[in-house]
């Protein structure tokens, strides 16, 4: 049984073209299996269906992708010249897909959701780039014939956001989850508290967005110990964050909210002093950096106040995964802030922890192990940074990998899932290239194009190990990134070489073919009006200089300065 999802009028649609040929096959992430034939099928007007049983996300996506074609074809799908059919086949896995083209029709298949979705998604990258856009654009709409049948290497394909250091409204956040879709990315961690600001809106808490989401004023380039004296911040009221999630959602992507914890927690302490170690006063921080003033894991009002957030993050946050944070709690200082801490020490005695090098390990890991257990006896999830393992993690975490490989590495060692984003490959904050003083303004760091591509999640992996990693994320943190059009040059097309890191198997992964396929990519971008950088074309900051020439351009591809 067929649902005719857009059926017009049905005007016989012509279209003058000889002998249409298959148009070079520019996808990224390349496609697992793809065998193409001669010939071509014209979507400009086709006329598309689904199977009764699609459900409705699924339903909402074919509807978009037929609206997408109508926008840029100016053809309403009429059915004139053959059909693009949407089917369910329960054989194939719920991120799998099987799309067939012939001449006088295509054949879409999946089992669930994210297949229709990355389906859809393959199509459109196989079309004419208009596809992206908001407007008619005379072009040929032709697939080539063929069959694509594809599926993902790793379950995690994620994708971080710090809307701490600086705020991204929801329209920008949006469109972060566009051109993560685009690409096939399933997960977006969504980094919502730091000693910067606090953007989660709780109704027990007020004062965590009427104080913590608050800063007086922001940091003025390296120079950490002044800033702008400019009041900045926001924060997402629980309807924004449920907007959030239904639209990643129907883009087959789940949010992932991090609160972190104990440490990156001086916006809320600011809002309530009393769960500090020293009882304040605090201020939203206007450094960048790590502040020393972390949770006070020896008050138990800390864990009224843990428990009373994550019940209300829970309830907007369907995610099996809740992310907890726990880097950088004690920012090198030794001692520890915990160890001068009456209530702190109090606890350290009771757990019997002793004195040591260890001790403040082993109370994160109490702090830890509480909301570990509460978030699971919610039937829930943690996710942790690789500072969690130090001490004794308890069995049940996943480790995210971020100080390098080896926190992971040593993780699934030991039986915890982990999720590699390690800085040297994942961290887009960092520069693109060598021609730093070209670009804006960074943090710092050296992270081109093809290190990114570069990255072998399972490296220094023995076999058996390689079972606990889930996938690959790269992070974006926003300290020198204050522009919707920053944060894009930093993401993109950076994203695209993670997508293929995250999403193709090793035998089919190849530079030279993703390379060859970016400038299709660029104007898929250009479509969409989201910005990128060009310093893989030799284009460097925001403000383009000159192409390099081909000479130059293989000279600096053959680089190997580029200090990986
Ligand atoms: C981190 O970059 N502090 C996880
Ligand atoms: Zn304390």
């Amino acid at each position: 049984m067929k649902r005719i999802l857009l059926l017009m009028s049905a005007a016989l649609l012509s279209f003058a073209c000889s002998k249409p040929q298959p148009q070079e096959f520019h996808v990224i992430p390349m496609p697992a299996d793809v065998s193409l034939t001669q010939g071509s099928f014209n979507v400009a007007g086709a006329l598309i269906s689904c199977d009764e049983g699609l459900d409705e996300r699924s339903l909402a996506a074919v509807s978009r992708f037929a609206d997408a074609l109508k926008t840029a074809t100016g053809k309403p799908c009429t059915g004139g010249k053959g059909e693009i059919h949407f089917g369910i086949n329960p054989n194939l896995a719920a991120e799998q897909y099987f799309i067939e083209v012939k001449e006088d029709g295509v054949n879409v298949e999946a089992s669930a959701l994210n297949g229709f979705v990355y389906a859809i998604e393959t199509l459109k990258q196989m079309l004419p780039p208009a596809v992206y856009g908001n407007k008619k654009v005379k072009a040929q709409y032709l697939l080539p014939c063929g069959t694509i049948l594809d599926q993902p290497r790793f379950d995690y394909r994620g994708m971080h956001l710090d809307p701490c250091r600086h705020f991204w409204s929801i329209e920008e956040t949006k469109r972060y989850l566009d051109v993560m879709a685009a690409y096939k990315l399933n997960r977006f961690h969504w980094h919502l508290t730091e000693d910067q600001g606090w953007r989660m809106e709780v109704k027990k808490y007020p004062r965590l967005t009427e104080v913590g989401a608050w800063r007086n004023g922001t940091v003025i380039r390296k120079d950490w110990d002044s800033n702008d004296g400019i009041r900045y911040g926001g924060f997402y009221t629980q309807d924004q964050m449920r907007e959030i999630v239904e639209y990643a959602a129907a883009r087959g992507i789940t949010v992932i909210p991090e609160i972190d914890l104990p440490g990156h927690m001086v916006a809320a302490l600011a809002a309530y002093p009393e769960l500090g170690c020293t009882g304040g006063p605090y201020e939203v921080w206007t450094r960048w950096g790590v502040s020393n003033e972390i949770l006070c894991a020896g008050n138990e009002q800390v864990y009224t106040f843990l428990e009373g957030v994550f019940d209300e993050l829970l309830d907007i946050f369907p995610s099996q995964y809740i992310h907890i944070g726990g880097d950088e709690c004690f920012n090198g200082v030794d001692p520890a802030p915990w160890d001068s801490c009456p209530k702190c020490g109090a606890l350290m005695r009771k757990l019997g922890i002793k004195p040591g090098p260890q001790a403040k390990h082993l109370l994160q890991n109490y702090v830890t192990a509480r909301i570990q257990d509460y978030l699971n006896s919610k039937g829930r999830k943690i996710i942790g940074w690789d500072e969690v393992l130090q001490g004794n993690l308890a069995k049940g975490a996943t480790v995210m990998s971020w100080r390098g490989v080896e926190g992971g590495i040593e993780a699934a060692s030991k039986g915890f899932d982990a999720i590699m984003t390690p800085s040297g490959f994942c961290y887009f904050d960092y520069y693109q290239g060598q021609e730093r003083d070209k670009e804006p303004f960074g943090i710092g760091g050296n992270l081109p194009l093809p290190k990114v591509y570069s990255y072998e999640p399972y490296d220094g992996m023995a076999p058996g190990v390689e079972d606990h990693i889930l996938g690959v994320q790269a992070n974006l943190w926003t300290e020198y990134i204050a522009s919707p059009e920053h944060l894009e040059y930093m993401l993109l097309p950076r994203m695209c070489a993670l997508s293929e890191v995250q999403w193709c198997a090793r035998e089919n992964k190849d530079y030279k073919r993703f390379d060859a396929s970016l400038d299709h990519t660029f104007e898929i971008l250009d479509a969409m009006g989201v910005n990128y950088s060009l310093d893989c074309r030799g284009l460097v900051g925001l403000e383009r200089k000159p192409a390099r020439s081909e000479a130059e351009m293989e000279e600096y591809l053959a680089k190997k300065d580029w200090n990986w």
